[in-house]
């Protein structure tokens, strides 16, 4: 492919201009920088490639196929988004670092409003398969003070790396909203996290498997965090020792995410008293929330 010069370019150039010009009169500034900015690039992105009409269709193709697998319960665009980085660079833009504060991560398709309130220390997987998992930690500001009352809502897929919504028989499992302690400190019994793909019977799967990439995910936890006066916090803690780590579909891993999850047998005391007859895991995450809006 070589890039038009000449008359051509011109020509080329001319149009991007005429697009971008359409725009002048948007009454929202804001509306038009985004518009004015997305002509701008995906002009220069049509050149740079020189597409052809028949690459063209195939990509309105895939668009369309898009569209007609995603319902209230798909959403190939989010994927779609996941898989280009673009939802993990959005994370970054809008979650500046801040001191301490732990680091947001994609939030993924499968949160649901209004989980289940769960005590402290309950067991919210709710019948989820998989090995049990305590999870224990604080919320506290960046200037390190506790968070009562912090609200935690917690998700994860099971063990045949599925959450609770991807099954047919509306059950809730594996997810629930905890309330921190008057210390901010919150437990709870999850299951271990197990690698599993995003959905990928649909136009981005087929995608990935055109280009060669996996739909697998590193294993995860799904946290939400929220008190007044502090930035809401959406993330994932991830299995130190996961081979997925580094080649996760959709870039969400941090280092400062990967957590040790202590591997224990049923001879273990166990943190409530719980008695086991399998294998269990523990890991802490203390949860630093910045200043901010929720
Ligand atoms: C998830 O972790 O639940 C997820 C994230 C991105 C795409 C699909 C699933
Ligand atoms: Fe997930």
């Amino acid at each position: 492919m070589t890039t038009a010069g000449g008359e051509q370019a011109e020509r080329e150039q001319e149009l991007t201009g005429r697009v971008v010009a359409s725009f002048e009169g948007a009454p929202d500034e804001r509306l038009k920088q985004v518009m004015q900015s997305l002509t701008r690039h995906l002009h220069a992105f049509l050149r740079e490639v020189r597409l052809t009409e028949h690459e063209w269709q195939q990509g309105i193709e895939f668009l369309t196929a898009a569209g007609h697998i995603t319902d209230d319960r798909r959403q190939e665009f989010v994927l779609l988004s996941d898989v280009l980085g673009a939802s993990m660079q959005t994370v970054a833009i809008n979650n500046e670092a801040y001191g301490d504060a732990t680091e947001a991560t994609v939030f993924g398709p499968f949160f649901v409003q209004d989980a289940p309130q769960a005590e402290l220390g309950a067991d919210i997987a709710g019948g989820a398969r998989g090995e049990p998992c305590w999870v224990s930690g604080t919320v506290s500001d960046a200037a390190g003070n506790p968070l009562p009352g912090a609200r935690i809502e917690v998700w994860e897929a099971d063990a045949d790396g599925f959450y609770d919504v991807q099954y047919d028989d509306h059950r809730t499992a594996a997810r629930a909203a905890l309330v921190a302690d008057g210390q901010g400190r919150y437990s709870f019994w999850g299951v271990t996290p197990t690698p599993y793909p995003i959905p990928d019977d649909g136009p981005v799967g087929a995608m990935l498997a055109a280009v060669g990439r996996s739909p697998m995910r590193a294993s995860h936890l799904h946290f939400m965090v929220s008190s007044p006066g502090c930035r809401t916090l959406v993330t994932n803690i991830f299995v130190r020792g996961d081979e997925l780590l580094d080649r996760d579909s959709v870039f969400g891993v941090k280092e400062s995410l990967v957590k040790d999850f202590q591997r224990l047998g049923p001879d273990d005391p166990t943190p409530d008293g719980r008695l086991t007859s399998d294998t269990w895991t523990r890991v802490e995450f203390d949860i630093v929330l910045a200043p901010g809006e929720q």
